[in-house]
């Protein structure tokens, strides 16, 4: 690219005169180029607005690459669709934190790194009997995943290589047995120590559903289902959750802290918790005959009711995840013998007439990947509390291979937005009396 072609010029015209600046375009390998504004301020004496930063680049990132318009994800260049049919979650979390796809070697090395740190302290067990029975999963999974700080103190100092390592490991390891136990906690069962015998879809469907009384028997159909969910969740570049990683950590907070917050940012509706949203929905809407009152309801904004698993601020397209997600439901029901399963009509329907819905089609809102993934998971046993607790196990590969490259960003900063204020201007303190 030539100089002329890497600059952009914008000219604003402030208090009815001309004064321009210009401001550097950086390339991406694919993708819109993104004007550099760091200058502006120091030049025009101006901030940018963009509140919910749909035009804001935040960082420069090699992990993940989305095209909203044509439903294109891919991790390291790979597109989701061959992961999702061609590979295994360990090697996309292995792809995702290195870059590269491993060999034969690096990936029964990384394998067993993951197996050796699946189990916790022994001490983290008894944080579980602070915690209501009744509390919702999620709000175990912060606070456990955030006590992890309070073990490894190995693990804090963030600016040690072999650190981030042994972090990534660690995380990735422990969190589907944090939160198996979060879900075991909630029935009352005993706890399943992790089994390392068993890849890591599998250990995690063990510790879930296995009771020590009984032989628990791999169902492979179910585990390889299991294992596409985590491929599909495992990164997805700068949404809130991985922002909120980001930011946490460019103050320096350790790698578990960091996770927690991303845990923590990630349970809301609009976001990981969107999945439980959309089987309340289909619950809430009951039946076929049903939906033509129910988006009538959304289509009127009607107490704010929205379709959930519609919608993304990125895709303005299929999500491709929800294409291979509606696959795989179809895939997990035969497998169960679920034939007519009322929800999966529900659902099927719903989208049918929801694409064929001027509302819907003009608002470019199509099904992402929440749409089918509680109906999957809902088949497979797992309450609903513990869907957005599943797309965490899934996302922590994703925020600590963004949390290792920001780290080692040489340009990373302290996350720090401007604002535009417009509080009351300087004025007196009143004493009580004369208020
Ligand atoms: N149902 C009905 N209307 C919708 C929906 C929806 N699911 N999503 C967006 N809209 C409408 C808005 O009301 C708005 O309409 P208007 O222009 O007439 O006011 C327009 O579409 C644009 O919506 P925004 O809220 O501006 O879009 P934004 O990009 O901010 O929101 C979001 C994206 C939060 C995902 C939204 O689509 C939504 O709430 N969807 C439902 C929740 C959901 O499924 N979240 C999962 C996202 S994927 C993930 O995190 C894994």
């Amino acid at each position: 690219m030539n100089d002329a072609a890497t600059r952009a010029k914008v000219t604003l015209t402030m208090d009815g005169s001309n004064r321009s600046v210009d401001l550097p375009l950086m390339p991406g390998t694919i993708g819109p180029a993104v004007a550099d504004i760091r200058k502006l301020y120091a030049d025009l004496g101006i901030f940018t607005y963009d509140p919910g930063y749909g035009g804001t680049a935040a960082c420069e990132s090699k992990i993940t690459y989305i095209d909203g318009d044509k439903g294109i994800l891919l991790y390291r260049g790979y597109p989701i669709e061959q992961l999702a049919e061609k590979s295994s979650f360990l090697e996309v979390a292995y792809l995702l934190l290195n870059g590269e796809l491993p060999n034969a070697a690096q990936r029964v090395e990384f394998d067993r790194g993951v197996v050796r740190h699946t189990m916790v302290h022994e001490q983290l067990r008894r944080f579980y009997d602070g915690f209501r029975r009744d509390a919702h999963p999620m709000a175990v999974m912060c606070g456990v995943v955030g006590a992890l700080s309070a073990f490894y103190h190995d693990s804090l100092d963030i600016n040690d290589p072999e650190v981030r390592r042994i972090s990534a490991f660690r995380l990735v390891a422990k969190v589907p047995t944090i939160a198996a136990w979060a879900y075991k906690y909630s029935i009352g069962e005993p706890f399943m120590y992790p089994r390392n015998d068993l890849g890591y879809a599998a250990n995690f469907l063990y510790m879930m559903n296995a009771v020590p009384t009984e032989r628990w028997v791999e169902n492979e159909i179910l585990t390889r289902a299991m294992d596409r969910i985590l491929i599909l969740h495992a990164d997805h570049e700068q949404n809130a959750s991985t922002s909120t990683v980001r930011l946490a950590g460019s103050t320096g907070a350790n790698p578990f802290a960091c996770i927690a917050a991303g845990i923590a940012s990630l349970w809301g509706p609009a976001h990981g918790g969107a999945n439980e949203a959309v089987l309340k929905m289909l619950g809430e809407i009951g039946h076929v005959k049903n939906i033509p009152d129910f988006l009538a309801r959304v289509k009127g904004k009607d107490g704010h009711a929205r379709l959930m698993g519609f919608g993304h601020r990125v895709y303005k397209n299929y999500d491709p995840r929800a294409k291979i997600m509606q696959q795989t439901c179809h895939e997990v029901l035969g497998e169960l013998g679920i034939k007519d399963d009322p929800l999966l009509d529900l659902a099927q329907e719903l989208e049918r007439i929801a694409l064929s819905d001027d509302y819907f089609v003009s608002r470019k809102l199509y099904p992402n990947v929440d749409f089918y993934s509680g109906i999957i998971l809902k088949a497979m046993g797992f309450p609903t509390s513990m869907f957005t607790v599943l797309f965490a196990v899934a996302r922590t590969i994703g925020w600590i291979s963004q949390w290792k490259e920001m780290i080692e960003d040489p340009s990373q900063r302290i996350g720090r937005p401007r604002q535009v204020y417009t509080g009351p201007v300087q004025r007196d303190y009143i004493p009580v009396e004369g208020r």
